[in-house]
């Protein structure tokens, strides 16, 4: 492996071609198929596709700091090539036998992590449909009463709710980026609330919402809890994160669900979001009849609690071979990595502190950075964010952009002319396990930046 690019070397090759010989020694009692694979023909097609894949970002480098981005671990890439060999389909255990049990051990493992037992839960698309699917069981479980969700949550709940016809509250939020405990009871008070959505790790800021207090509210009003820690949630695992954040955290096992994306802390390729229900009784809601699939075994298909039908089987196999490597334990290596990008935004915050000419918008409880640049009027700060986006990326340095509302960011801006109603802001995602030793450079490219 090169320093600059995650590809597989030459010695990973060399690992995939033993391993693959292996798997393939398991099918040797059939006799063998005569097949075309073309390979004269692919080099000069996968060269052509690699030129063309040069016309992106460098997601994969510690100077990529733009979206949540990064690079699948080798295992996973490994595990996953493997297993594409077979393909197996995670619909139904006739579809993706091995694939499956593995599939349920890994969400098992993600389970015990937020501290359960006996959660049903399975792996998906991605955050999207894994909310999809916990607010479906939430409608079932609820009686289509509204869902509520803070006005920094992910706009896939509102989307969600759209497509289930359910009714979505947007809740106000408090200056530091967390769900307005008193505007969500005055929600409460006003009608009956089925579901609230707290969101652990949200995607603009990585804030933290109020778990302990809405369990408190829960008491007197009874409503469903489902967790979104799409992004925030293998940072269950982290040591050095805020005592207020830390206590959020430790609550998460009250919840009714819980959403965790592999696909963005957890080393995957894309396509692999998970969800889990606390009370398996929660299956009762997929319940469906197929007369095409589930006949070879009676034990449970994973297709029985899903809502998608057909499911690479090869996302699940990568996922259970990633945690051989990195179980999900504190004080772990995975859970150093994690600790190590917290420290990586501080270390980014103090700096936009120190500055003149930056003003971070909150202390950074994840991985996650967000800052206004200098300006008298918001149209200005606006501008000059975009402007500092542009030339950081001529210099290779990929930030991204985020738009706040004005209560968010005028605590800590110098604006003083809010001649519009929100500001762009600069935003970095330092979640590679690099970013805290590139800190440096990064900031030195920052800084160059800035001065043109
Ligand atoms: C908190 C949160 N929820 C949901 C999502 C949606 O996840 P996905 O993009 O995997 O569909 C994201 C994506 O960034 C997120 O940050």
């Amino acid at each position: 492996m090169t320093d600059t690019f995650p590809g597989l070397c030459a010695q990973s090759l060399s690992i995939l071609n033993n391993v693959n010989a292996k798997l393939a020694s398991g099918f040797d009692d059939l006799p063998s198929v005569e097949r075309s694979a073309l390979l004269d023909s692919l080099e000069p097609i996968l060269a052509s596709t690699a030129q063309e894949l040069q016309n992106n970002y460098p997601y994969h480098h510690p100077f990529y700091l733009g979206q949540m981005m990064k690079p699948p671990h080798p295992i996973a890439q490994l595990a996953y090539t493997l297993a594409m060999s077979i393909n197996p389909n995670n619909h139904a255990l006739d579809g993706g036998k091995a694939s499956s049990a593995m599939e349920k051990e890994a969400v098992q493992q993600i389970a015990a992590m937020f501290g359960w037992s006996n959660a049903l839960g399975h792996l998906c698309g991605g955050g999207t449909i894994a909310n999809l699917e916990a607010l479906w069981v939430a409608r079932e479980f609820t009686d289509n009463k509204p869902v509520a969700v803070s006005s920094q949550a992910h706009y896939t709940h509102s989307r969600c709710c759209s497509l289930l016809d359910i009714e979505c509250r947007i809740i106000e939020c408090e200056a530091n980026g967390r769900m307005d405990i008193a505007s969500l009871q005055r929600q409460l008070d006003a009608e009956e609330i089925g579901t609230v959505v707290v969101t652990l790790g949200t995607t603009a800021l990585g804030a933290i919402d109020p778990l302990e207090e809405v369990l408190e509210l829960q008491k007197s009003y009874g409503f469903r809890i489902h967790i979104d820690s799409a992004y925030g949630g293998y940072f269950k695992l982290a040591q050095n994160l805020s005592e207020y954040a830390t206590r959020q955290y430790e609550l998460m096992h009250h919840a009714d669900s819980i959403v965790i994306d592999p696909h963005k802390h957890g080393l995957q390729p894309y396509g692999c979001g998970c969800v889990l229900f606390n009370d398996p009784q929660s299956a009762k809601v997929f319940k469906h009849d197929s007369p095409y699939t589930y006949f070879s075994s009676d034990d449970l298909h994973l297709g029985e609690i899903s809502l998608e039908c057909s499911r690479a089987g090869a996302a699940a196999v990568a996922l259970w071979s990633t945690l051989q490597l990195f179980p999900l334990e504190v004080e772990s290596e995975f859970a150093k990595r994690l600790e190590s990008s917290i420290s990586a935004a501080k270390k980014l915050h103090d700096w936009l502190e120190e500055s003149s000419y930056y003003q971070p918008v909150m202390v950074p409880e994840l991985d996650i950075v967000v800052w206004t640049a200098h300006a008298e009027s918001a149209s200005k700060a606006s501008q000059n964010a975009r402007d500092i986006f542009n030339a950081a990326a001529k210099q290779n340095l990929h930030l991204a952009l985020v738009t706040l509302p004005r209560h968010l960011v005028e605590g800590s801006s110098t604006i003083k002319n809010w001649d519009q109603p929100e500001v762009t802001c600069l935003r970095a995602c330092v979640m590679k396990p690099e970013h805290l030793e590139w800190m440096p450079r990064i900031l030195e490219k920052l800084n160059q930046a800035t001065e043109a």
